[in-house]
């Protein structure tokens, strides 16, 4: 049997994979196919990744996601729900689940296109685990031990103090590796393990022949670091129970009202200097969100008080949140369209890993009896 199908519809883009799938048989949907396409890579790879273990926040938002989406025109993006990572901290099994599907939700409604962009769930593509393991054996104890993030989670999870969490960097490593990527982008929370996953990567590539690129960061201007709002020195966190988190579904009148208490100073003038955390930080909020300068707020506020300023931040929040909002409702009501999308994201992923994956085993000596 033969079909003829024109292909000059699908616009695969430098590096993209298409995934085709043929259904044949005496059911049509009893033998699937996949057939895998693959234009030659030219375009710079990136590979960022969120654990699903709560709702996004708007750190997520402003820091990560939405810079994400602004450069999957340029990059071949690999966009990952860090499934695997979220459970070296205990998870409620159904809440994990829920959160994995909304996370997707949301990362769709805040413009991940699949059409760019590869959005797939960690725990569906095997590699990470499988490479995981072989550079937990060319990760040095001592590296492992300098990792701040282990300190600081293993001081709040003294009950669960567990191996997963210890070498968490080293699964990081394989997201990064397996993918080739040349650009991660990260916060300055994950810088570290950046390093550690360049250090791992060149010494396999020394010990062997080159298997990985080594990746840099990638830092946008205006990936700006949101901090919590009721402790403006310290990082805004899903896991705060507080106020001090404004959370993506958040509803307009939580906003105001989070954004109202947030804390500030006794100057009483909204100027950006040394010192002044909690303005600071709705200066950078605001500016993220309206694209103005820190002068232009300044100017926009003289001689006004922290309340006309805290309303402003709460309104223009509250609105880009809303657009956002709306687009997650909309998916959230398509539940196949979502599952379509992450089965199609992991098959992708898979092809691209397991070529890295295939020539790692080669590399270590594992025997393969095809070969
Ligand atoms: N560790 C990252 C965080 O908590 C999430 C993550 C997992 C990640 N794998 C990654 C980020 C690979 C960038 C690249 O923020």
């Amino acid at each position: 049997m033969c079909y003829n199908t024109k292909y000059s519809d699908i616009n695969l883009s430098q590096g993209q994979v298409l995934v085709v799938s043929i259904r044949f048989g005496p059911g049509a949907e009893r033998y699937e196919v996949p057939i895998i396409m693959e234009m030659n890579e030219t375009k710079k790879v990136v590979l960022s990744g969120i654990q699903p273990s709560g709702t996004l926040t708007l750190g997520n938002y402003l820091g990560a996601l939405r810079n994400w989406v602004k450069v999957q025109d340029e990059y071949l993006c690999y966009y990952m729900l860090a499934d695997l990572h979220a459970i070296t901290v205990r998870q409620v099994p159904a809440d994990l689940r829920q959160n994995c599907f909304k996370t997707a939700a949301i990362y769709l409604a805040a413009g991940i296109d699949p059409n760019k962009s590869t959005l797939f769930l960690q725990s569906m593509v095997p590699a990470h685990s499988q490479l995981g393991w072989v550079l937990d054996c060319y990760a040095m104890m001592g590296e492992l031990n300098r990792m701040t993030q282990f300190k600081d989670k293993s001081a709040r999870h003294a009950d669960n103090i567990n191996g997963g969490l210890y070498t968490y960097p080293v699964l990081m490593a394989a997201d990064i590796l397996l993918y080739q990527a040349d650009l991660v982008p990260v916060g300055n929370d994950q810088l570290q393990h950046l390093e550690l996953t360049r250090d791992i990567a060149t010494r396999f590539n020394h010990a062997y022949s080159d298997t990985f690129k080594i990746p840099k960061g990638l830092t946008s201007e205006t990936g700006a670091r949101i901090m919590s709002l009721s402790d403006p020195t310290k990082k805004m966190s899903k896991s705060e129970t507080g106020d001090g988190t404004i959370f993506m579904l958040d509803s307009k009148d939580v906003v105001i009202r989070k954004i109202r208490k947030a804390v500030t100073d006794s100057d009483g003038e909204v100027r950006y200097a040394e010192g002044k955390y909690g303005i600071n930080n709705l200066m950078s909020i605001y500016s993220a969100v309206t694209g103005k300068t820190f002068e232009e707020i300044e100017s926009e506020f003289a001689g006004k008080g922290y309340g006309d300023f805290k309303s402003a931040v709460g309104e223009a929040v509250a609105d880009e949140l809303a657009v956002l909002q709306n687009e997650y409702q909309h998916y959230m009501s398509d539940k196949a369209y979502i599952n379509q999308i992450l089965i199609e994201g992991a098959e992708k992923a898979s092809y691209v890993a397991r070529k890295t994956l295939s020539k790692v085993y080669r590399k270590v000596g594992f025997y393969d009896p095809a070969k």
